[in-house]
């Protein structure tokens, strides 16, 4: 079960921008089924623990901040080969490396406001996924 699952974002930026319906569009006719879904708005603690990973990183702080500025829409994921998968859908952190036809292709705006976030292990998809959703929110 643990290898079919993935966590995500629509990150502020992408949710500023209209794109919260597109993006899951794509995501949905990519193949993957949503396991739960929460819009919300996360505080500068709440971000920084999300991102604590990154902490000490040069883009740590704005990162938070940027996070932090609005309301972001947070959906676990589920596909065979999920983590993978989903990494492809995406594309590349930084959108002038995503391939064309990607989430972050289509809607990021740079290296920091990349519209999307993608879990990178399958451990890190259920961290990422019990922080947000308790056992009665998944479906
Ligand atoms: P995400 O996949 O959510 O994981 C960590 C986030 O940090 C990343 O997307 C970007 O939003 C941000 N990030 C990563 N590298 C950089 C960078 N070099 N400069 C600014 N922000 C970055």
């Amino acid at each position: 079960m643990a290898g079919n699952l993935t966590f995500t974002m629509i990150k502020p930026d992408a949710v500023e921008k209209n794109a919260i319906g597109p993006i899951l569009k794509i995501i949905n006719e990519a193949g993957f089924r949503i396991n739960a879904m929460k819009y919300t708005r996360l505080s500068a603690g709440q971000a920084g623990r999300f991102y604590e990973i990154h902490k000490g990183r040069p883009f740590y702080e704005a990162l938070v901040e940027f996070m932090s500025s609005g309301p972001i829409v947070a959906v676990l994921l589920e596909k065979d080969n999920a983590v993978e998968d989903f990494r492809k859908l995406i594309g590349a952190t930084n959108p002038e490396n995503a391939d064309t036809g990607t989430i972050r292709n289509l809607f990021a705006t740079n290296v920091q406001m990349n519209a999307v976030h993608g879990s990178d292990s399958d451990e890190n998809a259920l961290i990422e996924s019990s922080f947000f959703f308790s056992e009665m929110e998944r479906f």
